[in-house]
């Protein structure tokens, strides 16, 4: 008995020295954007997009960097209900076993969107109480089939124009802005655990867009619908100026009792880039960072992919571009050292 019991303890000790073995090893690496963002409590991540986890030197540092990701498209409208009824999860699946094989969490996005719908949704006109059946359908089917593996979703994504009054998709013109308040609930019936976010890009400072969000976040939480967070993209270029009030905007939404996220955060300039335009933009990405932090309902960062190998702003906005920390050989810019910077 006693032989056996010190037999165990024999086998015990040396799991232990093969498990620590690595960490002790590891101890001489700096630590990750992760490891640093944790110790404030917070997550700090990367969007990816299906096509690009073909490069292994890409998805490695994927995966060690960043403890949360977000599907680029994978999880959208066109993605994941290409024909009416028929649902295919496989882009959005093959992200969330990714992140669960590197033990990160991930952000839905997203579930009510004006961009990247079918065709078979866009092409004709929809009585409201057909669209409305049709939308319940769409959010709870794919809310239910991320459940316990998406811990936060971007329910409506882009709902405001710059002025503050309601974009005039096709949900707001054939539903009314009520349509906002219904996908939260049905989101959260089909998953009452998940964090559900708004989600908009120009909302970084107070101003006309962002106020919209707030006076929507009040009155829905007024009327008790299941509004947890709001979601501020933070695609920021040099050429338009820093948004100094986001530290404000962010405690702001904070006492409505809400969480906030940094969820596309991206900084682009006019190329081709120069010493002082990547320090400048090394400053941004420090201050962002530092905004969060010091807002204790900030509860992550996610960059809108973390290479300008992968970044979407060439594609979109001729001219310009290296807005992200790594660049295209993968290599880290000023802006990655400004961030641990700020994490420290
Ligand atoms: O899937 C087709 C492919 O079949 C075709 O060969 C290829 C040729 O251009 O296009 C592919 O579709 C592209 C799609 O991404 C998937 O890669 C579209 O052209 C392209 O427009 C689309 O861009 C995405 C964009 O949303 C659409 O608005 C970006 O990758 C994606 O990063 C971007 O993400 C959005 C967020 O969802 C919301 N906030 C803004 C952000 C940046 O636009």
């Amino acid at each position: 008995m006693r032989k056996n019991r010190l037999r165990l303890v024999g086998v015990l000790a040396a799991v232990l020295v093969a498990v620590t073995a690595p960490a002790v090893q590891a101890k001489d690496e700096p630590p990750t954007l992760a490891e640093l963002a944790q110790r404030h409590g917070r997550y700090f991540g990367s969007a990816t997009d299906n096509p690009e986890l073909t490069d292994a030197p890409y998805v490695s540092l994927l995966g060690s960097e960043f403890d949360q990701i977000t599907p680029g498209n994978g999880m959208k409208w066109y993605a994941t209900e290409p024909q009416q009824g028929v649902f295919d999860f496989s882009a959005g699946d093959e992200v969330v076993n990714l992140a669960r094989a590197n033990h990160q969490k991930v952000r839905g996005h997203t579930l009510v969107w004006h961009s990247q719908l079918p065709d078979w949704l866009t092409g004709r006109e929809w009585k409201p109480r057909e669209l409305r059946a049709v939308l319940k359908k769409h959010i709870q089917t794919e809310v239910r089939h991320y459940r316990g593996k998406v811990f936060a979703w971007d329910v409506v994504n882009e709902a405001f124009n710059e002025d503050g009054t309601y974009r005039e998709t096709i949900f707001y013109k054939t539903l009314g802005p009520g349509y906002i308040a219904d996908a939260l609930r049905w989101a959260h019936q089909a998953d009452p655990r998940v964090k559900l976010y708004l989600n908009d890009y120009n909302i970084e400072a107070i101003g006309p867009k962002s106020d919209a969000y707030y006076k929507l976040a009040k009155k829905l939480k007024a009327q008790g619908v299941p509004l947890h967070g709001i979601g501020l993209q933070a695609h920021l270029a040099l050429q338009y100026g820093y948004p100094t009030t986001l530290e404000d905007n962010l405690r702001r939404f904070s006492r409505l009792g809400l969480d906030t996220a940094l969820t596309e955060v991206d900084i682009r300039m006019y190329l081709p880039a120069d010493e002082e335009k990547l320090a400048t933009q090394a400053e941004w990405y420090r201050d962002v960072t530092k905004a969060c932090l010091a807002v204790r309902r900030c509860v992550g960062i996610t960059l809108w992919d973390y290479t300008d190998k992968y970044s979407w702003i060439p594609a979109f906005f001729e001219g310009e571009g290296a807005a992200l920390p790594w660049d295209e050989e993968l290599r880290p810019k000023p802006a990655y050292y400004a961030i641990r910077d700020a994490l420290k």
